[in-house]
């Protein structure tokens, strides 16, 4: 796979280009719909799983080219092992896929790999394969790709609160801060945006306290068709909101000034 870093050649002026200049930081993409897209074509639900990983590698170009410095990916939550054997195993496979075959130009496009989720569940071979993954790439920093694969929010902040009576904290010295550096996503901004392609409207466990905050888009195209002209559109969507953190539009105002 081939990124395409900031395109010198672009001459795109129009004032969706524009507005980009104010790309969210941390994007985060629930990738939602490959098992309809494939029952629309009368197609078993492992094609519509193969277009969308497809499509994530449009999508990861097309983030390096708005400038987003993270990017969040949905790919295995910890409900999903509840789908049918087969499925699960070939999201593992995938995953592995993936790993094997892009990890090469992904490094070489200055892409860093973390995982976010469990590593226990995860077969061996795989969880080896995610280590050194992010071991290679752990310097690059074109673009932070946080893969949440064995992950749950719910599941993420119980880890979070056993490793900080672990370590000894006491009450009074937990803070807000604190909990979100115990998360996987530890050192990261929060998302600045969410999106859920699909038509459904959930979080479904998807980064639950990092996202207090966010803005979230909801398309209705299934994840495999989300391409470049997509995503550009919901960043157009989110540079055009206020967002306000709590405060009034006055104070919003005041602070900009
Ligand atoms: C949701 O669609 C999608 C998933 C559970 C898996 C997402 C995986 C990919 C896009 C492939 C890339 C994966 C990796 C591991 C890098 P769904 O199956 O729930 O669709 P449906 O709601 O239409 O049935």
């Amino acid at each position: 796979m081939t990124i395409v870093t900031h395109d010198q050649t672009n001459t795109d002026t129009s004032p969706v280009a524009v507005k980009l200049g104010r790309s969210p930081h941390h994007v985060a993409i629930i990738m939602d719909g490959n098992g309809r897209w494939a029952k629309q074509r009368g197609l078993p639900r492992s094609a519509g799983h193969r277009q969308g990983t497809e499509n994530l590698r449009r999508i990861l170009r097309a983030a390096v080219e708005f400038d987003v410095k993270v990017l969040t990916i949905y790919a295995f939550s910890t409900e999903n092992w509840s789908r049918p054997r087969r499925e699960v195993s070939l999201l593992m496979r995938i995953l592995e896929m993936v790993l094997d075959r892009e990890l090469k130009e992904l490094n070489e496009n200055g892409v860093q790999i973390r995982h976010i989720g469990e590593m226990d569940g995860i077969p061996d071979r795989i969880q080896k394969k995610i280590k050194e993954a992010c071991e290679l790439t752990r310097n690059n920093n074109e673009l932070i790709l946080n893969v949440a694969f064995n992950y749950g929010g719910r599941d993420e902040i119980v880890h979070a609160v056993q490793n900080i009576i672990r370590d000894g904290v006491s009450a009074e010295d937990v803070t807000e801060e604190m909990i979100s550096n115990y998360l996987y996503t530890g050192g990261l901004p929060d998302p600045d945006l969410i999106i859920r392609t699909s038509g459904e409207f959930r979080l479904s466990n998807f980064l639950i306290w990092q996202g207090s905050y966010a803005e979230y888009y909801y398309s209705d195209v299934y994840w495999p068709d989300f391409d470049k002209e997509e995503f550009r559109g919901a960043l157009e969507d989110y540079a055009n909101r206020r967002r306000r953190f709590g405060k009034t539009d006055e104070q919003i105002d005041e602070d900009t000034v």
